[in-house]
């Protein structure tokens, strides 16, 4: 039996500050936002808020490059703001949890700036510097690794002619973990801010806080940027877990809070278990990306009409990992989040079935076991970009990487990639009303509104008890109903007719309970049988217990 946890019951709901909502009208969200919508958020029934980083920031990033983690950016308002935002969720029965990023700060941060000031500086240490390679007269970074966001993971600094290390932008040096002191700091960091009264911590990047220091060549193939894409050098390695159990060791074990690290791709359940097994000693969960692009998509030159989803795919992927950690650990859910494209546009259909694969996607997301995050924008079913002009990107990514796509691939080709794939299309700002900025501020926006907001947003969906949006409230509800929790919280899950290529369905058992989820991803009716004894939810008003066939997108929980 484990040990139950709040954080466990708890439906969970993440909040990208920038373009929530703005209160003092300068285009930007800001955490006097968030507690404007705490009402709202009280509505939907979610318990938990997971807000990115609203540190202060030079904004290189959106806020992951820190400049100053003690303090929060003029731009989302003040650490008094903060405190109230804590203090009113809690006063609410919401707990808040804050993005901490360990991996890396700004180059604007004053560690850095010492650091970078000479070879001696006492915080030097703090960062990763290793001399360049002479080849043929030509200065090359100290190795061929890659970096997520551009290029080499590794940045010439011209005063003391060394490369620091840097596996995102190159404005955001990658912190030496190796060091004592450096991790001591950042423990302070979190224990200042759980002692501000956070519940806790989804915790950036956590795979890539140790690194291969034999700072050796990657042997795998280079890219067009010519650099080895190579995350084994960066990712999920052995001495990282050290790292972790003393981080667990010095702070986490002295609150009564939750850790949600971010493990990204690559790493398997061997690797779940030690980052977020109930013995581990290290996070309660981790998330893993290995369910966000069953619709291919990444590659540019794919049609349109090529990509389908791969229903398949997508449960072994899930599966995965529920039935890995099975008894092991805790999982958190999550259809998408600000690094995402739409889950709507994804792996629904926004054009024709806007409103049922909403609701589909809704009711596989709360009925799964563990802890599920749902996206800001995601529960009335915002979708991808509509932008017309690589200027409406305002991702590092692209800025970084659209001029070498634009030498390669034709315009439309580049734009139609980025409306599939870019990180815009889960920032823009969430859409409240139908007027000219989405009632989200009343002047510009600083990312772009999808023109879409005139008939897609909360206040057309809070009048219509069919939206998603209310689809949404039902099936929290149903979760945090009493009846069913330890049935769709803790209960097993077991796919039912796994190979099915159109529809994806399974049961949720507890000793009090069996409950049957079948949805159907298909904008057509397929055949698929099923008879239950009662009805928990549809999003069709007529659904049947005998069930023949499912219509385009339907999505029942039964009990049976
Ligand atoms: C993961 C965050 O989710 C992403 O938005 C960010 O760019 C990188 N980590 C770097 O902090």
């Amino acid at each position: 039996m484990i040990e139950k946890k709040w954080w466990m019951q708890a439906v969970g709901y993440q909040i990208y500050p920038r373009t929530f909502y703005d209160t003092n009208q300068d285009g930007v969200g800001d955490l006097r936002g968030i507690i404007t919508k705490l009402d709202y958020l009280n509505e939907l029934g979610i318990d938990l808020i997971w807000i990115g980083p609203f540190y202060r920031s030079p904004m290189d990033d959106n806020g992951y490059d820190v400049s100053d983690f003690y303090d929060v950016d003029p731009m989302f308002g003040s650490l008094d703001d903060a405190k109230e935002l804590i203090e009113k969720a809690h006063a609410k029965g919401i707990r808040i949890i804050l993005d901490l990023v360990l991996n890396h700060t700004s180059d604007e941060h004053p560690w850095f700036m010492e650091a970078r000031s000479s070879v001696d500086n006492p915080k030097r240490d703090y960062y990763i510097w290793q001399k360049g390679k002479e080849v043929e007269g030509k200065l090359l970074p100290p190795t061929n690794w890659g970096s997520f966001f551009e290029g080499s993971a590794w940045n010439y600094d011209a005063k003391t002619e060394e490369f620091y290390m840097k596996i995102f932008s190159n404005k955001m040096p990658d912190l030496n973990w190796a060091n004592p002191e450096l991790r001591e700091e950042m423990f302070k960091v979190a224990r200042w801010w759980l002692d501000q009264g956070v519940d806790g911590f989804r915790v950036d990047a956590i795979a890539h806080l140790a690194r291969d220091l034999s700072f050796t060549d990657s042997e795998l193939p280079l890219n067009d940027h010519g650099v080895a894409p190579d995350w084994g050098k960066f990712s999920n390695r052995e001495e990282l877990f050290d790292y972790i159990h003393e981080f667990n060791e010095k702070v986490l074990s002295h609150y009564d809070c939750m850790s949600v690290g971010e493990v990204g791709g690559g790493a398997k359940i061997e690797a779940g278990v030690r980052y977020a097994g109930y013995d581990a000693q290290a996070f309660n969960m981790v998330f893993n990306f290995d369910h966000c692009w069953s619709k291919g998509g990444m590659d540019i030159l794919n049609d349109d009409d090529k990509m389908i989803v791969d229903v398949v795919q997508l449960k072994e992927n899930m599966a995965y990992w529920i039935n890995g950690m099975k008894d092991k650990g805790w999982l958190p859910h999550y259809w998408l989040n600000h690094d995402h494209p739409r889950v709507i546009s994804q792996y629904g259909d926004p054009e024709h079935h806007h409103r049922l694969s909403g609701m589909m996607l809704g009711t596989i997301l709360l009925t799964l076991p563990g802890t599920p995050f749902i996206y800001n924008g995601e529960e009335i079913g915002m979708t991808n970009v509509d932008y017309e002009s690589i200027d409406d990107f305002k991702d590092v990514w692209v800025k970084n990487n659209a001029p070498a796509l634009l030498k390669k691939y034709p315009l439309e080709l580049v734009l139609r990639h980025l409306r599939r794939t870019s990180r815009d299309n889960a920032r823009t700002p969430m859409q409240w009303t139908d007027e000219v900025y989405a009632g989200f501020s009343t002047v510009e926006p600083i990312q772009k509104i999808n023109r879409n907001r005139s008939w897609l947003n909360v206040e057309a969906q809070e009048k219509d008890e069919q939206s998603i949006l209310n689809h949404y409230r039902r099936l929290i509800h149903l979760r945090k109903n009493p009846e069913y929790l330890e049935t769709l919280v803790f209960g097993d899950f077991a796919l039912l007719d796994p190979k099915n290529p159109d529809v994806y369905a399974y049961t949720r058992t507890s000793s009090q309970k069996k409950i049957t989820v079948i949805a159907n991803f298909r904008p057509t009716t397929i055949k698929f049988e099923h008879q239950a004894k009662a009805l928990c939810l549809s999003n069709y008003l007529d659904t049947k217990l005998n069930v023949t066939e499912l219509r385009p997108y339907e999505a029942i929980v039964f009990e049976e």
